[in-house]
């Protein structure tokens, strides 16, 4: 019998995760890879540093997807949780079977039934609940803990890791069976210092992002000093969420219409300063153009002859940092 579906269809164009995205060159051949599996039963597997977007992908091979959207996407984090309560989250369990088993529980399998299920940090999962998911993978049958009878699940199920898996088959007890299970097809995304282009792009929708949320509606634009130095950052600790959070730092710290360097150093030496290590960054054009007027009295000419740029050239610019200034000619 058919299994109606009453949730809200959405159709790939919809999808504003991919809309996203989409505008990232450095992620194009990813996206034309999840491309490849909308809509086909396969399970996947997402590598890549912390930070690069796994959960994300995750999402939009679910919201993409005109087979799974309308369903549930469960996330489950494998090493977060202690073996035995992973097991009975992941598989559920019936009455009885353990102290506190009060009442038969649903596992995340059934939850994301039609849907999708994320296992994140997979390499973390307890070498006894390899062989059980391995199953579940094979046969696509649930069995609760403490259960006799199996439950069918269809579920795709997209796991994530970062850490080369590969290397640790067979030395860190990960199961070369369940690998190849898992990764029926792989993504690997790359760090965000491999795809430094898509860098400006990032910043800009941080700050429209933040602002908005945070109703900092005075913060116009980002200054060209702060994206050639968010451009010049490695982010190596954490890729995309060590540049949103420093996105959201500076954010607040910003009083004016500009975004500059230096309130990004702020916020980088409030945090993690220790560990981006990029130095301080380049003066902010905007600063440098305060400077340079400060330092000739307010007359435009001798500031544009100092910051080596037209008369003409250097009144755009103040313009553009709407700069208020008593400068003359
Ligand atoms: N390409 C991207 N465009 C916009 N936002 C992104 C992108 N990649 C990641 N993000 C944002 O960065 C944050 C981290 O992403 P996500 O949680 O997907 O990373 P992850 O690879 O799962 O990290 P971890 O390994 O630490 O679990 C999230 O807020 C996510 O929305
Ligand atoms: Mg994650």
């Amino acid at each position: 019998m058919p299994m109606m579906n009453h949730a809200p269809r959405q159709t790939t164009a919809d999808c504003s995760i991919l809309k996203l995205l989409e505008a990232q060159q450095g992620l194009r051949s990813v996206i034309d890879d999840v491309r490849r599996v909308l809509g086909v039963a396969v399970d996947v597997l997402i590598r890549g540093e912390s930070g690069t977007g796994k959960e994300l992908i995750a999402r939009l091979l679910h919201e993409a997807d005109p087979l799974r959207c309308g369903h549930s996407f469960v996330a489950v984090n494998c090493a977060a949780l202690p073996e035995s309560l992973l097991e009975a989250d992941l598989f559920g369990y019936r009455r009885g079977a353990f102290t506190g088993a009060t009442h038969d529980r649903a596992g995340l399998f059934e939850q994301a039934h039609r849907g999708t299920l994320f296992l994140d940090e997979i390499g973390e999962l307890p070498p006894r609940l390899q062989p059980k998911l391995l199953r579940v993978l094979q046969e696509r049958l649930v069995r609760p803990v403490g259960g006799s009878e199996e439950v069918a699940v269809d579920v795709r199920v997209v796991s994530a890791t970062n850490r080369d898996l590969d290397v640790s088959m067979g030395h860190e007890g990960f199961r070369v069976d369940l690998y190849y299970r898992l990764a029926d097809f792989v993504l690997d995304l790359p760090p965000l210092r491999q795809r430094r282009r898509d860098i400006p792009y990032l910043a800009d929708h941080f700050l429209h992002l933040y602002r908005d949320l945070f109703d900092r509606r005075h913060i116009d634009t980002l200054g060209e000093g702060a994206r050639a130095w968010l451009c010049s950052c490695d982010w190596r600790a954490n890729n995309v969420r060590e540049l949103s959070v420093v996105m959201k730092r500076a954010i607040l710290l910003c009083d004016g219409p500009v975004l500059t360097a230096q309130h990004l150093w702020s916020a980088v030496s409030r945090g993690e300063g220790e560990r981006v290590r990029q130095g301080p960054p380049d003066v902010d054009e905007h600063t440098r153009l305060e400077a340079a007027l400060q330092q000739a009295g307010g007359n435009l000419s001798a500031a544009a002859r100092q910051l080596g740029m037209k008369r003409s050239t250097l009144h755009d610019r103040i313009r553009r940092h709407r700069m208020h200034t008593a400068a003359q000619s």
